[in-house]
């Protein structure tokens, strides 16, 4: 069912997750006919566009950042109808006037409800003030009986736990919990979602899936891109902040988490708030940082960090976490956990390792006698796949064990179109559906089990910071540190 008519309100029009996200992935819900008829998007920010100029930028932005190809003229054409411009300053409440009067003569020349989603994708200080200049021209709350209002909030919520609750605090003294969108692109990737019904819809799987049959599980975000030019955002957030913190917690909470009794928004989200209830508190000891110095990839130099544009000449800043934690319940009790992030690695790889035990007798030779041969490997950046691994015997006269790996890869699925995240997650808000999105209690929690290591490092910025080549596969094991580093 497509979702209601409404406007879609982006504030942050003119930056750059607005053309090389959320505009190309409201291209391709609207080439597959999955918006409503009536729909508006309308972009915020204060650089001074008419609606034409807007327009004309985004036409050469969608053509350029489209992973689909270029699209056909009259399909852009009649998308880019839908695509309204206001210019404001979002700092300055008195110049809400004008998004009020722009809301209201759209809703009447399109014939549109009292239906807003709005999208925050300015910088996280400008989110308080937003929510308040909506309240002060009552933008926040629908007037028509059926009306609604719904508000996605980019990453990242907050930068420890204090600011966190504090900023929920304040969009829900504005905005319904049920009306807050707080969200984590990582859910919005097929892959992700997909843990959910390799689990919950596969006895096989989960059955094996707890203390008894795996030895350890493992979760990477590892990246060959530096910072890029977010020197300045990066400076203040670091890979605990920009990865742990959001995406690798909830890509662990749907790996930890106990089966709904129903799949639905609340009950989904209750199981994996419990997960974060249920960790084991964390140590300095449990947590590597890294930062990269000059290296090169494929002959190329790169500059060490703190030679990037924006980057303080001494900072300590971390471009790389690694680290252990385990989960105190009956299902996960002395199972660790690894986390593994960071920038200017060897290789890009988003994956989700379960490492199953050995058998308890070893009969054969090969590979698999001192680790277990079996692996489930769930890959989670493109080209998503899932990778079974386990032991066979290697063809000849004697029982010599090999590893091999049965491979399922998503594009293999002929004539399904994978959507990216953004355009699942865009879809998911402007239905109501709010299962993958994370809620105040989850986000919270995530940010309590971080926030003494955040704490901890900000006492003493150079304690313990190793340094890793750009390009190389991150710290090397040293001492105590080796355990961390050698996920099982
Ligand atoms: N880019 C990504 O891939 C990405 C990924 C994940 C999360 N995010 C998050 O998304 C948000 C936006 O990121 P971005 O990369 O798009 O940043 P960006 O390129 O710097 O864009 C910021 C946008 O905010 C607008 N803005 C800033 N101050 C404003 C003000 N006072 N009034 C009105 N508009 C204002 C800017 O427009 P004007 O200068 O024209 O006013 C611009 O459109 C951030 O919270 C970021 O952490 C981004």
């Amino acid at each position: 069912m497509k979702p209601d008519n409404h406007i879609l309100i982006i504030f942050g029009a003119s930056g750059d997750l607005t053309k090389r996200k959320l505009l190309p992935s409201l291209f391709e819900l609207f080439d597959r006919d999955m918006l409503p008829e009536r729909f508006v998007v309308l972009g915020v920010a204060r650089t001074k566009f008419t609606g034409e100029g807007f327009r004309k930028e985004q036409r050469e932005n969608l053509k350029r950042f489209l992973k689909s190809g270029e699209p056909a003229d009259k399909t852009l054409d009649s998308f880019l109808e839908r695509v309204h411009y206001v210019a404001l300053d979002t700092d300055d409440a008195r110049e809400y006037r004008l998004l009020a009067e722009k809301i209201a003569e759209i809703r009447r020349t399109e014939d549109i409800p009292d239906k807003l989603l709005f999208y925050l994708a300015v910088p996280p200080q400008n989110y308080e003030r937003i929510a308040d200049a909506l309240r002060e021209t009552g933008l926040n709350r629908a007037q028509e009986e059926r009306g609604w209002r719904r508000i996605i909030v980019e990453k990242p919520f907050g930068s420890s736990l204090e600011t966190a609750q504090r900023l929920n605090r304040h969009l829900c003294s504005i905005f319904g919990e049920d009306e807050i969108y707080r969200i984590d692109h990582f859910l919005g990737k097929e892959t992700v979602q997909n843990i959910l019904v390799l689990r919950f819809a596969n006895q096989i799987f989960e059955s094996l899936w707890n203390r008894n049959y795996i030895e350890s599980i493992e979760i990477r975000a590892e990246e060959t891109l530096g910072i890029e030019n977010r020197g300045k955002y990066y400076e203040g957030a670091g890979a605990l902040r920009d990865m742990v913190q959001n995406h690798l917690m909830q890509l662990m909470g749907f790996v930890a988490m106990e089966a709904p009794s129903a799949f639905d928004a609340e009950l989904m989200r209750d199981e994996v708030a419990k997960v974060f209830r249920s960790l084991h508190p964390l140590s300095p000891a449990d947590v590597i940082r890294g930062q990269y110095v000059a290296g090169e990839v494929d002959g190329k130099p790169l500059p060490a960090y703190r030679e990037e544009q924006g980057v303080n000449a001494d900072s300590t800043t971390e471009t790389y976490v690694a680290m252990r934690f385990y989960i105190d319940n009956w299902r996960w009790g002395g199972v660790p956990f690894y986390f593994y992030t960071g920038k200017r690695l060897a290789k890009s790889k988003s994956e989700i390792i379960i490492h199953f035990k050995n058998v308890p007798h070893r009969l054969f030779t090969g590979m698999c006698t001192q680790d277990s041969c079996n692996e489930l490997v769930l890959k989670v950046d493109a080209p998503e796949s899932i990778s079974l691994k386990f032991g066979l015997k290697v063809p000849g006269s004697f029982f010599e064990v090999k590893r091999v790996s049965m491979d399922f890869a998503y594009d293999s699925l002929c004539n399904t179109y994978i959507a990216n995240a953004y355009e699942r997650l865009l879809l998911d808000a402007m239905q109501g559906d709010s299962t993958l999105y994370t809620r105040t209690d989850a986000l919270e929690l995530s940010w309590r089990f971080i926030d003494p290591i955040v704490r901890a490092w900000a006492e003493k910025p150079a304690e313990g910071l190793v340094f890793y080549p750009a390009g190389s596969e991150g710290p090397m094991p040293q001492g105590d540190q080796g355990d961390v580093l050698c996920a099982k």
